[in-house]
């Protein structure tokens, strides 16, 4: 029995103020940028997103970027770019959030989910294949916690059966994959730019894409699908016309002011997560039963979630014990995510049941998200490992 008790069996916390698993770091640099946008001509979408969009297509290396309301919102306009519509199959990890199955399901479309490698926790390519039908016309992996998925098999699947990719990036901004950034892949990448996020504009997303046809149609989507100039027009300038079912996901010169200033510290956010990991994973090498992410050779990741396994007998105590104890401790790790097949939506619709998927299954019983934001301090970092390390040592 160690004196270091932990508070969920009676000692004191290791720290009084509760720390979250992510938050945005926001500097004088971002609130004069916004200040800034709204004393501009333009505080909808005027100038500023154009240079926001032009910045991202940029660091990415591709022709187009095309702003949205948020992460969900652009995965939408990319499923009705795509085209994918009611009958349609498009396959997709369960182990995500929402949105990313949402690509099928808000077209009408069916999402259909496929196991995870064990080590990613990304699509796996072989399962990928199998679930292959004629009715399959799209595939939309994510990279789990900012990891890169296995890029080149799963476009290799993609290029034998015709299908469109949609990857959701939504946590991978700032990473790469042999060279090449996240964003540089075909068909379409989604970025999300939520406050927990590799980069905030509060809320906010981004589609990048090469394709001119793929970037007009999502421009057009976005705004209502309208013709401002219809042709036979000419003389009548207040002519504007819908041509299709469109939508309002335009966003604002002031989130695109506080995305250009969040991305002038891109760099200086993955230094401190890279940091951050780096001193977790050394204070960890000697606890048993905790498995930190992977990194694979060809991968520079800029990880936005540190999404261990904890190995209940190895570790003396269960995932559930650990994150209840860690909430003692008013450490506020979370589980990302209830597997999609586990809820009543996908369940009651798409008639998924919780026994499906065994590698997603067995991981989802280990994950646990460790609080990871540049914002955390050196003694928020301490905190954390103190917190695990004397639940660990009480167990033993
Ligand atoms: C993997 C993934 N996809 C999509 C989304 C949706 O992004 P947003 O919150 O910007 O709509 C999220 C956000 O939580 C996410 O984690």
């Amino acid at each position: 029995m160690t004196t270091d008790r932990p508070a969920h069996y009676g000692g004191d916390p290791v720290r009084e103020g509760v720390l979250g698993y992510g938050g945005q770091s926001i500097t004088d640099a971002e609130r004069e940028a916004v200040v800034e946008a709204l004393d501009g001509d333009y505080i909808t979408r005027g100038p500023t997103v154009e240079r926001f969009e032009e910045r991202v297509a940029d660091l990415v290396g591709v022709a187009h970027a095309v702003a949205a309301t948020s992460g969900t919102t652009a995965l939408h306009l990319c499923g009705r770019a795509a085209g994918f519509g009611a009958g349609d199959e498009v396959i997709t990890t369960p182990l995500t959030f929402a949105s990313t199955a949402h690509v099928a399901s808000y077209t009408g479309a069916t999402p259909v989910f496929t196991d995870v490698e064990p080590e990613t926790k990304t699509l796996d390519p072989d399962a990928v294949r199998e679930r292959i039908t004629k009715d399959t016309v799209g595939l939309v992996p994510m990279h789990y916690a900012g990891h890169p998925a296995d890029i080149e098999a799963l476009l290799d699947v993609a290029d034998d059966h015709d299908l469109t990719v949609i990857w959701d990036a939504c946590h991978a901004i700032g990473g790469t994959y042999r060279g090449d950034p996240i964003g540089a892949q075909r068909d379409m990448v989604v970025f999300s730019f939520h406050p927990v996020k590799n980069i905030t504009t509060a809320e906010g997303g981004m589609v990048v894409t090469d394709d001119d046809h793929l970037a007009e149609r999502l421009r057009s989507l976005r705004s209502f699908e309208m013709d401002y100039a219809p042709a036979g027009h000419e003389n009548e300038p207040w002519y504007q016309v819908t041509e299709g079912l469109g939508y309002n996901y335009n966003v604002t010169d002031l989130q695109a002011a506080l995305g250009l200033a969040q991305l002038d510290r891109l760099d200086e956010f993955k230094g401190r997560r890279d940091d951050i990991l780096a001193h977790y994973r050394e204070a960890f090498a000697d606890v048993s039963g905790i498995e930190m992410p992977v990194v694979h050779d060809d991968t520079d990741p800029m990880f936005h979630l540190c999404a261990v396994e904890i190995h209940a007998e190895a570790f003396g105590c269960d995932r559930q014990e650990f994150v209840n104890a860690m909430h003692d401790e008013n450490i506020g790790v979370q589980v990302h995510y209830v597997p999609l097949h586990h809820h009543p939506y996908f369940q009651d619709e798409f008639g998924y049941s919780e026994d499906e998927f065994p590698v997603t299954n067995e991981v989802y019983c280990r994950l646990v998200s460790l609080p990871l934001f540049p914002e955390m301090t050196d003694e928020d970092v301490g905190d954390v490992v103190r917190a695990v390390r004397r639940l660990h040592a009480y167990h033993s």
